[in-house]
């Protein structure tokens, strides 16, 4: 894949990962958008890297992410590429029954249902035309 002149939408853009991607792809003339559950956070992101783009959504949350899909593919229409890096690791003893499956709920909402909801939504436009 060429590594420039895209237009990426990374989730989970506001620490580790997805920061350090952002980072590397802005430095290499592409249009980055990235997503974070809190606009504090993306608000030190976008501090520490001029020129970011950034949306507040909680990818647990279905409404939440077909507002984001909305609103960037209507901001940038050229949208192409998706890196669905958000995601949460939570340390629970599975062997405990009176554990709540709340949590478990929560980081299956997270870490598979989001990014599936994500590339079904943004599927029309990470496929190129042929
Ligand atoms: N680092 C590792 O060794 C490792 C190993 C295996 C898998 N992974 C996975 O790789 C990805 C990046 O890891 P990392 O180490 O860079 O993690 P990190 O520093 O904790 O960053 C996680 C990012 O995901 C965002 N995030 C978490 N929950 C979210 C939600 N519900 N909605 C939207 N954004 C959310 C966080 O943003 P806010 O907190 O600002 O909302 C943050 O930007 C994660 O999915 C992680 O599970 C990492």
């Amino acid at each position: 894949m060429k590594m420039t002149g895209h237009t990426v939408l990374i989730t989970g853009g506001t620490s580790g990962i997805g920061l350090a991607l952002a980072a590397q792809l802005l430095k290499r003339g592409n249009t980055v958008l990235i997503t974070g559950r809190t606009e504090s956070r993306l608000a030190a992101a976008r501090e520490s890297l001029p020129g970011v783009h950034t949306y507040v959504c909680d990818q647990s949350d279905p409404g939440a992410i077909e507002r984001l899909c909305a609103a960037a593919v209507s901001d940038f229409p050229d949208l192409d590429v998706l890196i669905n890096n958000a995601g949460i690791g939570l340390k629970r003893n599975l062997n405990d029954p009176d554990v709540p499956l709340t949590e478990l709920e929560r980081e299956i909402r997270t870490n598979l249902n989001g990014p599936i909801q994500m590339v079904h939504a943004l599927l029309p436009h990470l496929i190129p035309t042929c």
